[in-house]
């Protein structure tokens, strides 16, 4: 096994953390140096120095995305932190829908950042489509709905924006189909009609995708999808250092429309980070929301 020298995974950490902002500290120190080892192998070089180079060379741009798609985690399930996904669909949804119908707004836009193999867009597509099914029983219809009923009623349009810097991930999400031990969180309510069970796997409906809206987003950039009403970034931002996050959080506020919601992982939390947002809460459920500077 080759030795990393202290200077190579200094350049090599500085090299990661412009790609991508991801962070590795001591502790992750471990990790970085596993992936790199493997890249190394793979790319028959003896030495981490000249892995550098090839990276930062003209014909590394390749190279450089293979070692960021190795450093990504991608752990992810269906219906991830219930708590706040009922705090999204029962009050935040509802509010959304009331307040742009008001205005006859009907486009509604939100992208899950970081959405690894699919589950959480899929996800966020199904609570969606529930949610205006419930709103318009309760509440007319601004316009008659065909038969048979499409799942988002006309004239809404609903687009969920899903990206990752992980080409992989994007490829599975975009095939929607999932095994039994995936599904584990999909009650049988969801799978009955959501899903086509084809052979062992479960295989999300045309409808479902037709929803979501799969592209390869680099949230390092500055040049990211505008106009949300509400994004979905969980458990990203715990691989980046503060000034990262803070970076990134006041990206997100530039993203959203106005009185836009953020919803960040359990264990990720805008406290100490910025003053754009403030927190909501109901139940055990937490998210955040643009605060509007008064003119
Ligand atoms: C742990 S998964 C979280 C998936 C999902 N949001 C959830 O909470 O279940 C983190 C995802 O963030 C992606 N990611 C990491 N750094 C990124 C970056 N700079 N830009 C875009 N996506 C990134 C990874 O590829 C990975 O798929």
């Amino acid at each position: 096994m080759l030795v990393l020298t202290d200077a190579e995974l200094k350049l090599l950490q500085a090299l990661v953390y412009q790609e991508c902002g991801m962070h590795f500290d001591e502790r992750r120190t471990h990790f970085l140096q596993d992936r790199l080892q493997r890249r190394l192998k793979e790319c028959r070089l003896d030495s981490f120095y000249s892995y550098y180079r090839l990276l930062i060379s003209g014909q590394g741009k390749n190279e450089l995305t293979q070692l960021v798609e190795n450093l990504t985690v991608n752990e992810t399930s269906f219906f991830r932190n219930k708590a706040q996904l009922d705090l999204f669909q029962r009050e935040i949804l509802d509010e959304v829908i009331h307040r742009k119908q008001a205005r006859r707004d009907y486009n509604l836009r939100i992208w899950s950042a970081g959405c690894s193999t699919g589950q959480e867009p899929y996800t966020i597509a199904m609570l969606v489509a529930d949610s205006m099914a419930y709103y318009y029983m309760r509440n007319a219809l601004p316009m008659e709905s065909p038969i048979p009923k499409p799942l988002i009623p006309p004239p809404w349009r609903v687009e969920i924006l899903a990206s990752d810097i992980s080409y992989s991930v994007l490829r599975a999400a975009q095939e929607g189909s999932y095994n039994e031990h995936q599904m584990a969180m999909v009650d049988y309510s969801f799978r009955l009609r959501y899903f086509d069970k084809i052979g062992d796997r479960y295989v999300v409906k045309k409808a479902v995708k037709d929803l979501v809206h799969f592209d390869f987003h680099n949230l390092k950039t500055e040049y990211l999808p505008q106009r949300n009403d509400v994004i979905f970034c969980r458990n990203v931002m715990m691989y980046f250092d503060e000034p990262e996050q803070k970076r990134l959080v006041e990206k997100f506020y530039r993203c959203l429309n106005s009185q836009g919601y953020l919803f960040v992982g359990h264990a990720e939390s805008l406290l100490g980070l910025t003053e754009s947002f403030q927190m909501v809460h109901h139940r055990s459920g937490t998210g955040y929301q643009r605060v509007e500077v008064k003119a």
